[in-house]
C-alpha cells in the first residue's frame, strides 16, 4: 500500500472541490484496512467512500482511506429470494444494474444514484419510493479503535429518512467493508407510484413493467432533472425535505396555500425543499462559480472552480432565504467538511 502525502481529492469528490488530504491511502481488501489501521494508531483519520455526498470546505489535515473493496456475489438463496452481497468499492450503480441483469428485483429505483455501496447504508439511500433500507439485510464493518469487524442487522443500523445510526451514536467509529441485500427472484414488488416513473413508463407504451423498464424510466427521469457530476459537479439533493409537525404546517400552510406536501404520518408532513427553493427565487442562480441547478433546486453545482466554501455561502443563503419567508429551516444532507 502506498501511503501518498498532499494529494489532491479533486477526482475524490463528485463536487469536483479541489482540496488537498495531508495523507493519501487505497486499501483493497478487509486485510490491508486492518494493517492501515494498526500502523496508523495514532494518526487522525478520515475515510472516504465515491466521495458522492459531502461538500470539501477545506483541506484534511488527516490519513484519507479510500475504500477501494471489490466484488459482488450470491451469498444465499431458496425458491423466492436470493441474498447478494457487494463489496464496499463498488459503484452503486455498477451494482444495481448487475442485480437487474440477473432479474433480481428490489433496487430497480434507485437506479444511477452516484456513491459507492459501502456508504449506501449510512444516510439510507433513497429514490421514487424506495429506501435501501427495504432491502437492507445486513452490513460488515470494522471498528477503527479494534480493528474488530462487526455485523450491523437491519434493525441495528436504526434507519430513517437519510439517517443510520452510522450518523448518529457511533458516527466516525466504523468503516462499513460488505453490505448484504435481499432481492426477489419472481413476483417482484414493483413500485411504480411516483407520478414521474408512470409518465415516463406510458411514453413507451409500457404497461407492465419489468425491471429494466423502471429501471430505464428511472435513469431517464434523473438524466433530465440531475446533472451528471462527470460534467457538473454536485452532490444530488444538498439539503432534505423538511419534514413539519402537521399543527405548525398548517398555519404555514394557510399563508402559502400553493405550498407542495406529502402526509408522511398522522402528525407529520414533508415539504419539498426544491420548491421552497424555487420560490425563494434561487433555482438556476449563479454566483461566481458556485451556483443551484436550473433543473432541480435542491441541487447545487459547481461550474468548475467553486471553493467549498463558496457553496457553503450559497447554502447558508439559501437556508436564510428560505427560513425569512417561510419560517421553515431546511437542513443539509450532504456531510460539510
Ligand atoms: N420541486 C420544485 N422545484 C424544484 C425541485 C422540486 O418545485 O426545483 C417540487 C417538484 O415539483 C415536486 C417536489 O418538489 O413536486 C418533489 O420533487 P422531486 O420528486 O424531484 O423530488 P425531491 O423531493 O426534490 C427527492 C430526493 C431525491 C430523489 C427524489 C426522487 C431528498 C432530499 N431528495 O427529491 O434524492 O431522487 O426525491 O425520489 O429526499 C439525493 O438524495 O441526492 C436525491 C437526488
Amino acid at each position: 500500500m502506498n501511503i501518498i502525502p498532499n494529494f489532491s481529492l479533486k477526482k475524490h469528490n463528485t463536487f469536483g472541490i479541489e482540496a488537498k488530504a495531508k495523507k493519501f491511502v487505497a486499501v483493497h481488501s478487509v486485510s490491508e484496512l486492518k494493517t492501515i489501521l494498526q500502523e496508523n494508531k495514532n494518526e487522525q483519520k478520515f475515510i472516504l467512500g465515491g466521495g458522492s455526498n459531502m461538500l470539501l470546505t477545506q483541506d484534511i489535515d488527516a490519513l484519507v482511506i479510500h475504500v477501494n473493496l471489490k466484488g459482488k456475489k450470491i451469498v444465499k438463496q431458496d425458491d423466492d429470494f436470493v441474498w447478494v452481497e457487494s463489496q464496499a468499492g463498488e459503484n452503486w450503480h455498477e451494482f444495481v444494474l448487475w442485480t437487474i441483469n440477473k432479474d433480481f428485483g428490489g433496487l430497480e429505483n434507485m437506479s444511477l444514484i452516484p456513491g459507492n455501496v459501502g456508504t449506501t447504508p449510512v444516510q439510507n439511500i433513497g429514490a421514487y419510493g424506495t429506501e435501501i433500507k427495504d432491502t437492507f439485510v445486513s452490513c460488515e464493518a470494522m471498528h477503527i479503535a479494534t480493528q474488530e469487524m462487526k455485523t450491523f442487522t437491519n434493525t441495528e443500523c436504526n434507519f430513517g429518512y437519510r439517517e443510520s445510526v452510522f450518523k448518529q451514536e457511533i458516527k466516525d467509529q466504523f468503516i462499513i467493508t460488505s453490505v448484504v441485500f435481499k432481492l426477489t427472484k419472481h413476483n417482484h414488488k414493483i413500485n411504480i407510484s411516483y407520478g414521474d416513473i408512470q409518465l415516463e413508463l406510458a411514453k413507451k407504451n409500457i404497461e407492465i413493467p419489468g425491471l429494466i423498464a423502471i429501471s430505464n424510466a428511472v435513469i431517464a427521469i434523473r438524466q433530465s432533472k440531475l446533472p451528471d457530476p462527470k460534467e457538473l459537479g454536485n452532490s444530488g439533493s444538498f439539503f432534505k425535505n423538511p419534514i413539519l409537525l402537521k399543527s405548525e404546517f398548517e398555519s404555514i400552510h394557510k399563508k402559502f396555500p400553493e405550498m407542495k406536501f406529502y402526509e408522511i404520518s398522522e402528525t407529520e408532513v414533508k415539504v419539498p425543499a426544491g420548491w421552497l427553493i424555487e420560490q425563494a427565487g434561487f433555482k438556476g442562480k449563479r454566483f461566481g462559480d458556485a451556483g443551484i441547478h436550473k433543473n432541480q433546486a435542491l441541487v447545487l453545482v459547481n461550474y468548475g472552480n467553486a471553493t467549498g466554501q463558496e457553496i457553503l455561502n450559497v447554502s447558508k443563503d439559501i437556508q436564510k432565504t428560505v427560513f425569512e419567508t417561510f419560517g421553515i429551516h431546511i437542513e443539509a444532507e450532504v456531510n460539510v467538511i
